[in-house]
């Protein structure tokens, strides 16, 4: 993988180092006015990815965020999870918008497939969870890639024909079945129902299906830019993140590689996206949250509410730790600082430069799972700057403190800033360095 910055990149992936919401969706959007292709290749309709434009909101859950840049071409990688239903919904809601996805998105017909019984998986397993539940989207995301990965799910393809999609279907839902109904309690689906259901479905997104990785390959040997959108976060990834609160897919570079069907070396540059504190929804531990009035200011003025489930964020300082391993798990070129404008008000602002486990530090991040419960955050304290920067377009024009504090974030971090983002609209912040070069 290429480490630096050079005239020329092709390929650029964009992903999240916290837990999700980072800003993903803003910085493609705007990415996407220089790229040839926007795809998409982890995750399902879990993410929701926003984009601000001339005052009007649009939230993005499976298509990628580069269907509002009109030369893009968008895709939808084979790692993605689809939910047919959900697809079709987001589809017609951009159309009645007027923003046209015929003939402009592809998906690939190997993309696994999210089918109601995993929605009610998802749904049981999580009630069963009590106290211990993870708080999922309840989308269906984990059960589906568990289908993909036990080599018994449905892919895309499958919908396209009564004969093949019934000789797929009918064990799989005996299964689930007997697993809603013996061991939940719960309903059993009508198999007949979810399979004429899914023809329909799988009729109506035909046109769309296209073969992804060849069409990727192709826009790499002519010289096209494409840009990686992921979903999610680093520390949400199924083997690197704070398990088992985490989702069921590689949020990290690698995903890039096979949710699409390119190779690593065809990675020029990866952008890291990070807030300038941080922001975790559903359970599991987060050792920089914040519950007090400061936590609470932060959600208040970044409006952090879940763009998906529409739950309320949770709230803390900056990781540097967690983000230093992020830079090292996904190769990271650059950074992009989003939401400096939310800390604003504050005196003081804090980064979090080590972690203590029983009173003693330890180096850098916990490589046991059991430990992050129990870890206390080491905290480095920087006078906050009191200044409006919202819509600020230079790192020269930010008050000093400002400044100081992206500073020292960057040493802390170990990676330069390439792009900050200082609102939620589209023009709002600076590219510093473009990573397409
Ligand atoms: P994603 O999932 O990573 O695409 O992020 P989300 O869209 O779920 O959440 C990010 C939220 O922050 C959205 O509401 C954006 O409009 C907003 N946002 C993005 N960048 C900025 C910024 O620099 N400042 C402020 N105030 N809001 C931002
Ligand atoms: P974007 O792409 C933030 C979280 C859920 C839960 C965990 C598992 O918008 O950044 P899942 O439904 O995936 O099985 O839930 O992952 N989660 C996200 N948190 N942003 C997201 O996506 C998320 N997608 C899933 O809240 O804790
Ligand atoms: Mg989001």
């Amino acid at each position: 993988m290429n480490q630096s910055a050079h005239q020329g990149n092709q390929s650029v992936v964009v992903l999240g180092t916290q837990w999700g919401d980072e800003g993903k969706g803003k910085i493609v959007d705007l990415l996407a006015a220089e790229a040839d292709i926007v795809v998409r290749y982890q995750g399902g309709h879990n993410a929701g990815h926003t984009l601000i434009v001339n005052g009007e909101k649009l939230v993005l859950h499976l298509v990628p965020s580069g269907i509002l840049q009109p030369n893009a071409r968008n895709l939808i990688g084979n790692g993605v999870v689809i939910s047919p239903s959900a697809l079709k919904q987001e589809l017609a809601g951009l159309e009645s918008r007027g923003i046209e996805t015929r003939g402009r998105l592809g998906i690939a017909p190997n993309c696994a497939v999210i089918m109601p019984y995993h929605e009610a998986l998802d749904r049981v397993r999580e009630v069963a969870r009590g106290s211990q539940a993870i708080g999922t989207t309840g989308r269906g995301i984990g059960p589906a890639y568990e289908d993909k990965i036990a080599r018994r799910g449905l892919c895309l393809g499958d919908l396209l024909d009564g004969n093949r999609l019934q000789a797929t279907l009918e064990p799989v839902m005996d299964y689930h079945n007997f697993v809603l109904s013996e061991y939940f309690q719960d309903k059993a689906l009508d198999i007949s129902r979810v399979r004429d259901e899914a023809l329909q479905l799988g009729a109506y997104l035909q046109e769309y299906l296209s073969d992804v990785t060849n069409e990727l390959h192709q826009a790499r040997s002519e010289g096209k830019k494409i840009l990686f959108e992921g979903a999610q976060g680093t520390l949400l990834d199924i083997d690197h993140g704070t398990y088992p609160f985490v989702t069921s897919s590689n949020t990290t570079v690698g995903g890039a590689c096979t949710g699409t069907g390119i190779a690593p070396c065809d990675i020029d540059y990866v952008l890291g996206i990070t807030k300038a504190y941080t922001t975790r929804v559903g359970a599991g531990p987060f050792p920089t949250e914040l519950h007090d009035e400061v936590g609470q200011h932060i959600g208040e003025r970044g409006k952090e509410f879940g763009a998906t489930t529409g739950r309320a964020r949770r709230c803390g300082w900056l990781d540097s730790i967690a983000l230093a391993r992020a830079v090292k798990l996904n190769g990271i070129t650059g950074l992009c600082v989003t939401k400096l404008d939310v800390l604003d008000q504050l005196e003081e602002v804090k980064i979090c430069v080590g972690y203590e486990l029983h009173g003693e530090r330890i180096a850098g991040y916990p490589a046991d799972r059991d430990q992050w419960s129990d870890i206390q955050p080491v905290y480095e304290t920087f006078p906050g700057w009191q200044h409006d920067t919202r819509g600020i377009k230079s790192r020269a024009e930010l008050p000093a403190n400002a400044r100081s504090y992206l500073t020292s974030m960057e040493e802390l971090i170990g990676a330069p800033i390439h792009i900050l983002s200082t609102g939620p609209e589209r023009d709002e912040g600076t590219v510093l360095v473009n990573p397409f070069g």
